[in-house]
């Protein structure tokens, strides 16, 4: 009797495994019969939908990572790549991931810094918008509707074929996806001037938990609130925003001028704190820091200003002279260009064509683990000399720091106008970055401990309480929710109020309304949760 008594336990353990496991493997065949089913109803064909068994399925899944550490980090391979033309299969991917209780991530450009869209722990599958990115410019009403799928270069493109002197305010690489991007903020060259893409979206197109479409007067004013910065995923999947683009100049200058420890860029890097939030909205002078190698052969450091102004050059030089005269900026370091040539100066290119914003491919796809902070008070010269320090540490060879300024129109806008919170208050947001190799995979855990040593020395220096951090620039190791069962708003606060200061408690709130059952979730996500 005591023999069975402790075996009874494993026995129904054991079953219910099996019990369990065929369960899955069956819904999972259920779920593909499902959509094909599903597609054929509405007249789809099935080439949409990419199964282990296509021989294309590895390279369309692959086609549009950006960051391979989340890629081998993953524990589970798609079901299923849904890769639908029209709005019909996104809803028959919704009913039929409902239905069999497979999780569904939504792509656009594959940016996630933690590959959130495209991996998971539980059995999912992937709608991947690459093939809904139609953009259309209204050059009269200055307005665009541009479907998610777009990627930023597709975008710039398009409103350059139709205009000199409208442009949009979003960020720097080409290849980013509109549909994560928009939906957690979207900082560039311009926000100084213009804000964040998020604060352009004046309508949007929006698929829910129930499959149902919706615009902006139907999806209400609450989840158009939330869907402009609360972060891609938790509310429905977003099909096309309209934006509201913005008149620039015909000519714009440009100028990326580097500064080493023997020319004196301690002091410059110190000084530009006290400038770069303050001085004309018309100029963002970026800063990137770096370990180089200097002319004698001795590591250094390289701060690199990387500028736009969106004015002639004769200009901004009284500018420079009157409020940064430190950096000794001179005429032949500047480039006056149309704002869609600044793009490529941007985005790195030498001498390409404009055709190169439309190559989807991404240019740097490589192993690399980022992280944010924001700083309101500058940071004094014995905390550069550390972070010099950190970044001469031989591990740190491609790791980079980007000082991003705040101010201007920043400032202007109110902490809860969208769900992006970090406004007035902010000198500038530091992205760390460190990438490597697919050859040095094998030592990653090492880079992986150099940022998060780093990111425990810059506490003393940036915002607390809460440690404020940027959504699109996503981090796993500032929390997240529990990978299976219920999520928790406890777990789901340590991450949520950093990214989303005190509007979190208006997107739980929403999320409780719009999608009570939590269909659409990640480990970051939304939790649905009734707070009043
Ligand atoms: P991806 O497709 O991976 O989606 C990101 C998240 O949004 C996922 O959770 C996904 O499920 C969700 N999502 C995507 N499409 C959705 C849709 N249609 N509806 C609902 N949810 C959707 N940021 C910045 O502000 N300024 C910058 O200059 C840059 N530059 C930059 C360069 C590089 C090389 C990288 C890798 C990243 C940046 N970023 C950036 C960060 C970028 O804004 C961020 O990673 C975006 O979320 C990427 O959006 P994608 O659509 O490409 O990603």
């Amino acid at each position: 009797m005591q023999i069975s008594g402790s075996l009874f336990p494993f026995t129904l353990f054991l079953a219910f495994i099996l019990i369990s496991g065929a369960s899955s493997a069956h819904n999972k065949n259920d779920f593909l019969e499902c959509l094909n089913l599903q597609f054929q109803k509405s007249n789809s064909e099935s080439d949409s939908i990419y199964t282990p068994q296509n021989a294309s399925y590895s390279s369309v899944l692959q086609s549009s990572i950006q960051n391979l550490r989340s890629a081998s980090n993953s524990r589970q391979r798609p079901l299923a790549i849904i890769t639908p033309e029209h709005e019909s299969q996104i809803q028959a991917a919704i009913y039929c991931s409902k239905k069999y209780g497979i999780q569904l991530n939504v792509r656009s450009g594959g940016h996630d810094y933690e590959g959130l869209s495209y991996t998971s722990h539980t059995p999912f599958c992937i709608v991947d918008m690459r093939n809904l990115r139609s953009i259309s410019i209204d050059t009269e009403k200055n307005t665009a509707w541009v479907q998610t799928g777009a990627t930023l270069g597709e975008l710039y493109y398009t409103i350059a074929e139709k205009s000199k002197t409208l442009a949009f305010t979003a960020g720097v690489c080409p290849t980013v996806g509109v549909g994560g991007h928009f939906s957690g903020g979207g900082y560039g060259m311009m926000s100084r001037k213009h804000g964040f893409a998020a604060d352009h979206i004046i309508d949007a197109k929006l698929i829910d938990a129930n499959g149902q479409i919706h615009d902006r007067e139907s999806m209400g004013e609450d989840l158009f609130w939330a869907i402009r910065g609360g972060g891609g995923t938790s509310f429905g999947i977003v099909v096309s925003f309209k934006v509201k683009l913005i008149v620039i100049p015909a000519t714009v200058t440009v100028f990326n001028v580097t500064r080493t420890l023997d020319q004196n860029a301690t002091q410059i890097v110190y000084r530009w704190q006290y400038v770069a939030d303050k001085i004309d909205e018309n100029l963002l002078i970026r800063l990137f820091l770096r370990s180089i190698n200097s002319s004698n052969g001795k590591r250094t450091i390289g701060a690199s200003f990387t500028s736009l102004y969106l004015g002639p050059v004769d200009d901004l030089l009284p500018i420079m002279q009157e409020k940064f005269p430190e950096l000794g900026l001179v005429k032949e370091d500047c480039t006056e260009m149309p704002w869609i040539e600044s793009i490529l100066f941007f985005a790195g290119y030498q001498s390409e064509s404009l055709d190169v914003l439309l190559d989807r491919t991404p240019v740097l796809a490589t192993y690399f683990k980022g992280k944010s902070d924001y700083v309101k008070q500058p940071i004094p010269v014995n905390g550069l000399k550390g972070i010099w320090k950190f970044l001469n540490e031989e591990d740190a060879n491609r790791a980079e720091f980007e000082f991003s300024p705040y101010g201007g129109i920043i400032d202007d806008i109110s902490e809860s106008e969208i769900p992006f919170p970090h406004r007035s208050g902010n000198i500038f947001m530091i992205h760390y970055v460190v990438s490597w190799s697919e050859k040095e995979n094998a030592d990653s855990q090492r880079h992986i401990n150099w940022i998060r040593r780093l990111y425990s020395f810059m506490a003393r220096y940036v915002s607390k309480s809460p440690r404020e951090a940027y959504f699109n620039y996503r981090d796993l190791d500032i929390g997240m929710n529990k990978i299976e069962g219920n999520t928790s708003y406890k777990q789901a606060s340590v991450w949520g109020f950093k990214y989303f200061k005190n509007n979190f408690r208006r997107l739980v709130h929403i999320k409780n309304k719009v999608d009570p059952t939590n269909f659409f979730r990640n480990e970051q996500s939304i939790p649905p949760v009734s707070l009043w």
